[in-house]
């Protein structure tokens, strides 16, 4: 962990305005030193006598962001953020608030314990904590509805969404918003107003009880319909809020405290906060100590099927140049109709204006010949997961593309390194592996080979992180087949799911397990829209593990025509073209004579029989590829799970719900099922180790 710095907050003086400047990198975080430095400032300032008023800013990128939520699991260190909130809010000087950046959680709620506030114009301003489980802990639930009133404050709480400095301005909850030099205009500022004036005392908008009262029981009972009377975070919020009404304001701030505290030590709030650390932890690679990513403006893309095109949106969404090369004049016309239809649809919907949506568009060019490769600075190919067809194009776009440009695959099981050598250029190639859909799923697993460097490795960083979207790093080994962490995982969840399907289990009850235990499909709805011919050809195309049980009842069904949606039949019947199905009763007879033929005699398996099997799967594979050394630390696969598969993130992914259980616990369930199927079950040598060091998953995290 970081440490932060010596004297992270520095008292000055501008005549009779003190200024305390926080300056903790790369946030400003308000961690324990911080706290104690501005408290110990703002005392200085009060008790000098040439000092009139005092004005809160801090140096760097941002105000706080915060506090620092690396010590919600330490023992509490005064004075916590809700006394300085409350130090500050009492001063008998007037203080105010000088904000740029991102303003967030208790950055915020010291900027509301403040008298005034002003803010830079570009700045923005949110309490995200709902993000993390929990909720505004310092002030925030009972200053924010005095400012701005009880319906707002519930968005911004409710939502964790930020609002720009003009919007703040419009609410109410910030006095002057400013384009010029922030710190000179606060200082100006302070020097105008004569008196504190603390937010507690504002009763503008309680005035209205009843009003009030109206707003808080409509979102009460809004939250119980869509989230549920036990989501703990939203509810305490709207608790803390009703609290700020009816309860004096020291009382309310006691519910707020006590309400954070449970927030805190909720298994989902321990979750949260896992998954936003270990995608930050994901962003660091190796390669950074050896090489920055290059430049990337323009892209060019092999493939315009829905995953190129799907890439294309991602590429044009965040500004790209894109060039889209498709097969022959109706291929570029399926593309363009593909990506036409996204823009229309988000006009329609209200995401994108009209202008915005043409605007993009101008940015794409649409070609069938590969001649326009030479001028791109990444070239992804994206065409069908066909090793030969792969292998010709790359073979293509390593003759055609400049010398410096990176060349990426989104191959998601075929063998990289063999892949990246047909381009004459293996160094500048690396795997970029999108999940459909590509414009909105927000995983990419960059596959790293053995001879790619580290600057394609990089360029490759930078441009994933340039579309707004998480990065994980799968390190692949020459001749491993399905290289990746994700789709490693998925197979033994399905082979799990696929062995009770035989054993006695039906598509349904497995889908709902998994849907109960918060995925938002179970693994035949998503086989059903994924399209069973793609798995398929997949198994077809691989080598049998003579070892291992076959299943074949998705075989069965592929050569009977039942595709999943895009047939309209598969584990599910779709009437009409619907997305919800409904259970397709000729699979149950297919499932059921399949077993009469194998002599098995169906056998039952409860929900929780059902998720426990597909959990253990998953993380005995996880277990495997930390050993294999394809994932670099267990939080990469909790990543993985929740952006690439919908893993529920409160519960942090699943090494982090092994941890919970315990690996020792782990490895002599999977003992007792090894005998049933020793390729799926038998314990992954990483998993053995910890459960006989007694250690956890969270021991191999690096940061
Ligand atoms: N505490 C501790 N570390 C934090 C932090 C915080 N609140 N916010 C960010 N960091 C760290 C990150 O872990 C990262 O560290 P690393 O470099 O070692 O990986 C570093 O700061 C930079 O963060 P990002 O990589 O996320 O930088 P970005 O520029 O992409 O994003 C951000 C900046 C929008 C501020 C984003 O970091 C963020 O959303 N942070 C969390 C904000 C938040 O949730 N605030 C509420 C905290 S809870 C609270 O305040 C409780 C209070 O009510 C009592």
């Amino acid at each position: 962990m970081k440490q932060a710095p010596k004297h992270p907050v520095r008292l000055e003086r501008q005549g009779n305005v003190s200024l305390i400047v926080i300056e903790n990198p790369p946030v400003n975080a308000l961690g324990a030193a911080v706290r104690r430095g501005i408290a110990a400032a703002l005392n200085a300032a009060l008790s000098n006598d040439k000092t009139d008023a005092v004005v809160i800013a801090a140096n760097g990128r941002t105000f706080p962001v915060g506090a620092d939520i690396r010590e919600f699991d330490m023992a509490p260190q005064q004075p916590s953020l809700s006394q300085l909130c409350s130090l500050v809010e009492d001063a008998r000087k007037p203080v105010i608030a000088a904000i740029q950046g991102t303003a967030l959680g208790g950055g915020l709620e010291l900027a509301m314990a403040a008298h005034y506030r002003i803010a830079s114009k570009d700045a923005r301003m949110g309490l995200p904590e709902i993000k993390l489980g929990t909720l505004p802990g310092a002030g925030g639930t009972q200053r924010l509805p005095r400012l701005i009133g009880p319906e707002l404050a519930l968005d911004m709480m409710l939502t964790g969404s930020q609002v720009s400095a003009g919007i703040a301005a419009e609410m109410g909850l910030i006095d002057l918003v400013t384009s010029n030099d922030l710190r000179a205009e606060a200082v100006a500022f302070a020097r105008s107003v004569k008196e504190p004036r603390p937010t507690s005392q504002n009763r503008t908008h309680l005035s209205d009880g009843s009003a009030y009262m109206a707003t808080v029981a409509a979102r009460r009972a809004q939250v119980k319909m869509e989230l549920g009377a036990d989501a703990l975070a939203p509810n305490k919020i709207i608790d803390c809020v009703e609290s700020a009404l009816l309860l004096p304001v020291e009382t309310g701030l006691q519910v707020e405290r006590s309400a954070f505290e449970d927030c805190i030590a909720s298994r989902e709030s321990a979750g949260l906060r896992h998954a936003f650390f270990a995608e930050r932890a994901a962003a660091k690679f190796p390669e950074a100590a050896e090489a920055k990513p290059e430049p990337v403006d323009r892209i060019a893309i092999v493939g315009g099927g829905l995953m190129g095109s799907g890439i294309a949106i991602a590429a044009l969404q965040s500004g790209f140049a894109v060039t889209l090369v498709e097969q022959g004049e109706s291929g570029v016309n399926a593309a363009l109709e593909r990506i036409g239809a996204f823009y229309e649809r988000s006009v329609a919907k209200g995401r994108l204006s009209e202008a915005q949506g043409a605007a993009a568009l101008t940015h794409l060019q649409l070609t069938n010949k590969l001649d326009g490769l030479g001028e791109a600075d990444l070239i992804i190919e994206a065409v069908a997961e066909d090793f030969d067809l792969k292998a010709g194009i790359l073979s293509e776009i390593g003759s055609l593309a400049k010398p410096d440009a990176v060349i990426a695959t989104n191959t998601s099981y075929l063998d990289l390194a063999a892949l990246a050598a047909t381009t004459g250029r293996a160094a500048n190639t690396i795997g970029l592996h999108f999940f459909a859909p590509a414009q909105s799923n927000a995983l990419v697993e960059i596959g790293v080979h053995d001879t790619a460097s580290p600057q394609a490795v990089m360029t490759g960083l930078g441009f994933v992180r340039a579309l707004g979207k998480t990065a994980v790093r799968a390190r692949v080994h020459a001749g491993f087949g399905s290289g990746y962490i994700g789709n490693a995982i998925l197979e033994a969840y399905r082979h799990a799911a696929d062995l009770m399907l035989e054993d006695g289990a039906t598509p349904a009850q497995i889908d709902g397990a998994m849907r109960s235990f918060g995925f938002r499909l179970g693994p035949y709805q998503v086989a059903d829209m994924s399209g069973l011919d793609i798995a398929y050809a997949r198994r077809k195309s691989k080598p049998r593990d003579p070892e291992a049980r076959y299943v074949e009842i998705a075989d069965k069904m592929v050569e009977q025509g039942w595709l999943g949606q895009k047939s309209g039949r598969g584990y599910y019947i779709y009437i009409d073209g619907q997305r919800q199905g409904v259970p397709n009763g000729d699979v149950l007879k297919l499932i059921a004579e399949h077993r009469a033929k194998l002599g098995i005699t169906p056998r039952k398996f409860t929900d929780r029989d059902i998720r426990d099997r597909i959990l253990l799967a998953i993380v005995n594979a996880g277990a495997r590829l930390l050993g294999e050394g394809v994932a670099a630390r267990p939080s990469d696969i909790d990543t993985v799970m929740i952006h690439g598969f919908g893993y529920p993130r409160g519960r942090g992914g699943p090494m982090m719900d092994a941890d919970a259980t315990t690996p020792s616990i782990i490895a002599s369930r999977l003992s007792i099922l090894a005998p049933e199927e020793p390729t799926l079950w038998g314990a992954a040598p990483v998993l053995t180790m910890l459960a006989q060091e007694r250690q956890k998953f969270a021991d191999l995290n690096t940061a």
